[in-house]
C-alpha cells in the first residue's frame, strides 16, 4: 500500500439475513440492519451541547439516524442522488437567473439584487438541536441559505413533526418583528422576496421558496435562542404557518450563509462570526459537531488547519464561494481548464461534489489508471464510474485532495471517496460527477467533506480546513 493510498477493509460484521453466507459488509449494511431490527425511535430532541473556552459545541447528528425513512436501502440511495441532482440544478439555475438580473439591475442602476436561496432541501443532511423560545428545536443545518425558521402555531399548512410546534403565545420573550425594521428589510438581501407588512405594521411576513417547489411562509419572529449554554437574545427568525416540502420530520431549519439574517451574522457578536462543523458519515451512528466560535483549541483535528480566502461574490452573497487550484489523484496532479478560474461552491447540502468537465475527466481518468484491475460495474444516476467489489476484502483506494488559494488544502476522508450503490459491494461508484457544462459553478458537496473540520471565518473571509475524525465527545 504506497503512502497516497486508503486500505478499506470490507469485513466489518456479518449480518446474516442480507448476505449470501458469510458475506464481507460495511457501513450502510449495518444501518440497513438497525433500522429493520430497533423499533426504538432515537431521542433527537435532546442532542446534547457543551461549551469549552467559550466556544460552543453541539452535537450534530445524520438526519436518517433520527428520522429514519423506511423501506428499501438501495431505493432510498436511489432518490437520495436523485434529490441531490435537483438540488445543484436549481442552484445552477439560480446562479444563472442572478446574473442576467445582474445585468438588467446594472442597466436599471439598482443596487439591490435579488436573489433566492436557490437549495433544495431533502439532501439537507445534518441536524442538531437548539432551545428557541425555551423549546428544543431540531433543525437542518444549511449553509447555502440565511434565514433560520420554525414550524409555528397557529399552523395553516404544517408538515408533520415529532417535536410540538413553536408556539409564540406562549412564549413570553416572543416579538413580532415590525416590517419597517431593519430585519423585515433584509429578507430581501436574504432570500430574494421582500418583507410584507402583515395586516398590521406590527407584522412582517416572509416567503423562502428553495427553487424546487419547497417554501416556508410565514411572519417574523424575536426570541431567546440558547446554543449550548450560550444565549442570545432577539434572535431574528422566521415563524413559519405554511411550510411545505422535504424537510423531513426536523422541525425547521438553520441558516448559516452570508447575509444579515443568518444565524452567524445574528450572532457575531458572541461567537465573532465563526463556525466551523465535522460531518460524520451519513450511515455510522457517529455523532459530528457544530461549533460556534473560533477558539481552535477545542477541535480535535489530527492535521494543521490550512486556510483559502473566501472568494467574493456580490451577487450571491449567502453563498461561500472559494479558489479551487488544484486536484491530486493519489498524489498526481491532475490538469483541468477551470482551475483558479471561477469560484467554487462550498455547501452542507449538496451531497456529491460536482466537478467542470475537464476537472472530472482528468481526476477520473488518473483515478481509473490508479485504481486498476478491478472490475467494472454500470454506472448509477449521476455517477458514471463504478466497481463490482464484492469479492474483495480490501481494496487500495488512491487518495484524492483538493488544493486552494494560499496553498489550503483538503484531503477526502476515505468514507467520501466511494458511494455504495448496492450494499453487497457489487457496485460501489467514485462519489464525484461531472457538471454538464464548463462554465457551472463547481460544488464540494458534504459527502466528500465527512471527517474534515470546516472552518468557516465570515469576519476574516476564510474557510479553513483539517483532518478530524468526527466525534462529539
Ligand atoms: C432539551 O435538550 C436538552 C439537551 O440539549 C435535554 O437535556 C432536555 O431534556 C431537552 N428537553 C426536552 C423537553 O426534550
Ligand atoms: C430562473 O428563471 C426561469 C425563467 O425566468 C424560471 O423559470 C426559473 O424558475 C428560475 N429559477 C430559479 C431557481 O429561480
Ligand atoms: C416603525 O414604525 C413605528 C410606528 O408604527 C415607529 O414608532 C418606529 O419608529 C418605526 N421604526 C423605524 C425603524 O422606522
Ligand atoms: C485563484 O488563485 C490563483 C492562484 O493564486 C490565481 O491565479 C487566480 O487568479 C485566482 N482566481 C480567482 C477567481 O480569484
Amino acid at each position: 500500500m504506497s503512502l497516497c493510498q486508503y486500505s478499506i477493509v470490507f469485513a466489518l460484521l456479518f449480518v446474516g439475513a442480507f448476505g449470501h453466507g458469510d458475506e464481507e459488509l460495511f457501513l450502510p449494511l449495518k444501518t440497513l440492519q438497525k433500522i429493520q431490527h430497533n423499533h426504538n425511535e432515537p431521542s433527537c430532541s435532546s442532542q446534547k451541547s457543551r461549551s469549552e473556552n467559550g466556544a460552543i459545541i453541539l452535537e450534530m447528528k445524520h438526519k436518517d439516524y433520527c428520522f429514519r425513512s423506511r423501506g428499501d436501502l438501495n431505493k432510498r440511495l436511489q432518490k437520495r442522488l436523485l434529490a441531490d441532482d435537483i438540488r445543484v440544478r436549481s442552484i445552477q439555475s439560480h446562479i444563472k437567473n442572478v446574473s442576467s438580473q445582474h445585468v438588467e439591475a446594472l442597466s436599471q442602476t439598482t443596487t439591490q439584487i435579488p436573489i433566492g436561496s436557490g437549495v433544495t432541501l431533502q439532501t439537507l443532511n445534518y441536524i442538531v438541536t437548539v432551545t428557541l423560545g425555551g423549546r428544543n428545536m431540531t433543525v437542518i443545518v444549511d449553509t447555502g441559505s440565511d434565514l433560520t425558521w420554525v414550524q409555528c402555531q397557529p399552523c395553516r399548512l404544517c408538515y408533520n413533526q415529532p417535536e410540538p410546534l413553536f408556539n409564540p403565545s406562549i412564549s413570553p420573550s416572543f416579538r413580532s418583528v415590525a416590517c419597517n425594521s431593519s430585519a423585515c428589510q433584509s429578507l430581501e438581501s436574504a432570500t430574494g422576496n421582500s418583507g410584507l407588512c402583515g395586516a398590521n405594521s406590527q407584522t412582517c411576513n416572509y416567503l423562502v421558496s428553495y427553487g424546487d417547489g419547497s417554501y416556508t411562509k410565514g411572519e417574523l419572529g424575536q426570541d431567546h435562542l440558547v446554543l449550548g449554554s450560550s444565549s442570545v437574545d432577539n434572535f431574528v427568525f422566521g415563524c413559519g404557518r405554511n411550510n411545505r416540502g422535504l424537510f423531513g420530520l426536523a422541525s425547521g431549519l438553520m441558516g448559516l450563509g452570508r447575509s444579515d439574517l443568518s444565524l452567524i451574522s445574528q450572532t457575531s457578536g458572541v461567537f465573532g462570526g465563526v463556525f466551523s462543523y465535522c460531518l460524520p458519515s451519513t450511515e455510522a451512528e457517529s455523532s459530528g459537531s457544530l461549533v460556534f466560535g473560533g477558539d481552535a483549541s477545542v477541535f480535535k483535528n489530527s492535521t494543521p488547519i490550512s486556510y483559502t480566502k473566501m472568494v467574493s461574490n456580490p451577487q450571491l452573497f449567502s453563498f461561500y464561494f472559494l479558489n479551487l487550484t488544484g486536484m491530486t489523484v493519489g498524489g498526481v496532479a491532475v490538469q483541468g481548464s477551470s482551475f483558479g478560474k471561477s469560484g467554487f461552491l462550498i455547501d452542507s447540502g449538496t451531497v456529491i461534489t460536482r466537478l467542470p468537465p475537464s476537472i472530472y475527466k482528468a481526476v477520473k481518468a488518473e483515478f481509473l489508471k490508479q485504481f486498476s484491475g478491478y472490475p467494472l460495474a454500470p454506472g448509477y444516476s449521476i455517477l458514471d464510474t463504478c466497481f463490482e467489489l464484492s469479492t474483495y476484502e480490501e481494496v487500495n483506494v488512491p487518495t484524492i485532495k483538493m488544493y486552494f488559494e494560499g496553498g489550503a488544502e483538503m484531503e477526502v476522508d476515505v468514507a467520501g471517496v466511494f458511494y455504495f450503490v448496492k450494499s453487497d459491494a457489487s457496485q460501489v461508484c467514485l462519489a464525484l460527477a461531472s457538471l454538464q457544462y464548463e462554465d457551472e459553478i463547481g460544488i464540494i458537496g458534504n459527502f466528500q467533506q465527512r471527517n474534515t473540520r470546516v472552518i468557516y471565518d465570515t469576519k476574516q473571509s476564510q474557510v479553513g480546513f483539517a483532518k478530524e475524525t468526527c466525534s462529539f465527545m
